[in-house]
């Protein structure tokens, strides 16, 4: 089955967000949705959300889920802005409890934050599958990039998040912690054996030299003939090392640290004080 799939890409971020429909019906899912944030003005803003749900509500669809791929370290989750407003379950990656382990030390979140993927409605492992209406979604774990990581494959369309871009691009950093080069190699792999068909849909877009155009579809077989990292005879060996070397030049995504905090909480802030202010923390010296 043939989803449509309605892209929105957001500038400040570089992040695609996607609403996919069932074509036989008006179910539909939204993956990586963002919520737009001036770290200046310490300041949160809907325009990139309301564009879906706009879109959402001009054409009558029914939000089953709103998922995530990962947890984001470079843009905010609008998730539960979204389903405050259109509704939806929202879903993420069963290893969620290891990133939640892993940043609730960082940023010393105390016992009063759960790191059992309790902020989520529903965790996903591989194997699992769930439905858009009549559209069946089949869930990859796909760890990597960060250990949560998954694909969803939906119909003959793969979600992939933060694993592969577009071919001339290449893939993802593999350098966040619980993140390895090994098992993104893997992880590629395996959605490289999809059908050569498949329309893969990445989670980012930066350019690449030649290209001037936002660019967010390829498909499994461009990318095993053309992803600069991965195609054509690219070895496990030599990937590793490339994807090493280079992640070790890279600066931290400019929102790493309120992302964390906030994705991690599946897009909720933390607790507001006793005045009722909410406030996000700068741990020094830690990531
Ligand atoms: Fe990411």
């Amino acid at each position: 089955m043939t989803p449509d799939v309605k892209a929105f890409f957001d500038t400040a971020t570089n992040t695609v967000s996607y609403v996919v429909k069932d074509p036989e019906g008006q179910s539909c899912a939204i993956i990586d949705s963002v919520l737009d944030f001036d770290y200046a003005a310490g300041e949160t803003r809907t325009q990139s959300a309301d564009e879906v749900i706009a879109y959402v509500r001009d054409n009558d669809l029914r939000v089953d889920w709103i998922l995530e791929t990962h947890v984001h370290a470079d843009h905010l989750s609008a998730a539960p802005y979204i389903q405050e407003q259109i509704g939806g379950k929202i879903g993420i990656g069963t290893q969620i409890t290891v990133v939640q382990d892993t940043f609730g030390k960082v940023f010393n979140e105390g016992t009063e934050f759960q790191r059992d993927g309790s902020q989520f409605d529903k965790l996903f492992s591989d194997g699992d599958t769930l439905m858009i209406g009549q559209l069946r979604c089949d869930v990859m774990h796909t760890p990597g990039h960060t250990p949560a990581c998954l694909t969803y494959v939906i119909g003959d369309c793969a979600f992939v998040g933060d694993t592969l871009f577009m071919p001339d691009f290449g893939t993802a950093r593999c350098d966040f912690p619980g993140g390895s080069s090994e098992m993104l190699y893997e992880s590629i792999q395996r959605i490289l054996t999809l059908p050569d068909a498949t329309r893969i849909f990445v989670g980012h877009d930066y350019k690449a030299p030649g290209r001037d155009e936002f660019a967010w579809e390829t498909s499994v077989a461009e990318e095993k003939a053309r992803n600069v990292h991965v195609g054509g005879a690219a070895s496990k060996e030599a990937f590793i090392e490339m994807r090493d070397a280079r992640d070790a030049t890279l600066k931290k995504p400019a929102l790493i640290i309120p992302s964390l905090q906030v994705n991690m909480r599946a897009g909720q802030m933390p607790e507001p004080d006793d005045q009722g202010d909410v406030f996000l923390k700068v741990p020094l010296n830690k990531i």
